[in-house]
Formats: structure tokens, sequence, C-alpha cells
């Protein structure tokens, strides 16, 4: 069902810094930082030849990546992002295999203006996962 790996996200406590060791010390193409008040985050997309980084700073007050980063304070890998062709399908599959959607279950537009979802980590080996369609 899952195809190709659209993104790892990873919260980082100084965006600055986080782009500038992509950009200058990986040598990866870093696009302008991107906010996202609706996700709570503002973004730094690192282009890979076969996947994304998404570089994750806290914005406003109720960021979903505060707490993240209050637990891990160096940062660290926040979920992985899988592409599905249908994600209604997929998350119907999903319920029904036992595995839990985060928020009220329906999905949200996303970073890239597609929908995605949110699954639980303990359901997935505890790691945050993230479905596109892509
Ligand atoms: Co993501």
């Amino acid at each position: 069902m899952i195809g190709r790996l659209n993104h790892v996200a990873i919260a980082v406590p100084d965006l600055e810094q986080g782009t500038a060791v992509y950009r200058d010390n990986l040598g990866a193409a870093v696009l302008e930082p991107m906010s996202l008040p609706e996700h709570g985050v503002t973004v730094v997309f690192v282009e890979l030849p076969n996947t994304k980084i998404e570089l994750l700073y806290p914005l406003g007050e109720n960021s979903p990546i505060a707490g993240f980063l209050e637990k891990n304070p160096s940062g660290g890998i926040h979920h992985i992002c899988y592409e599905v062709d249908d994600i209604i399908a997929a998350r119907d599959r999903l319920v029904a295999a036992g595995s839990r959607v985060l928020g009220d279950g329906e999905p949200k537009v996303g970073a890239h203006n597609k929908p995605v979802i949110f699954l639980h980590p303990k359901d997935f080996q505890g790691t945050l996962v993230e479905l596109e369609q892509a």
C-alpha cells in the first residue's frame, strides 16, 4: 500500500544552524524557510535526489514540536512520511487493522498542499508516521 518515502522530518532547536549543516557541511540543496502557522512550524525543505528532509522549527504558542524539543533538546527525527495513492482507503484499511489515526481522523492539508494523516507512534514501532496522498 505505501509507496515512496516522501520525507524524513527532523525537529531542530536552531533553524539557521540546522540549515547551514545541510547546506554547507553536507552540500545539499536547501530551500528558503516557509512558515506554516496552521501546523505550528517553520520548515526548511532539503532536497535530495531520492527524497526530502524537512527541518522543523516551532512556530507560535502551541507548536506540536515544542514538547518534542523539550524532550530532545539537540533535536531529532520527528516523523517519516510515506506516500499513498488514496489516503481515505489507506486510513480505512489501517483503522480496520486497529491502527490509531491522530486528531479527528480526517486528512488535513499538509506542507505540500496535499492531504495527510498522522498515525500513532505506538502502533508503528515508536515512529510517528505521516501518510501523504501523492
Ligand atoms: Co511531514
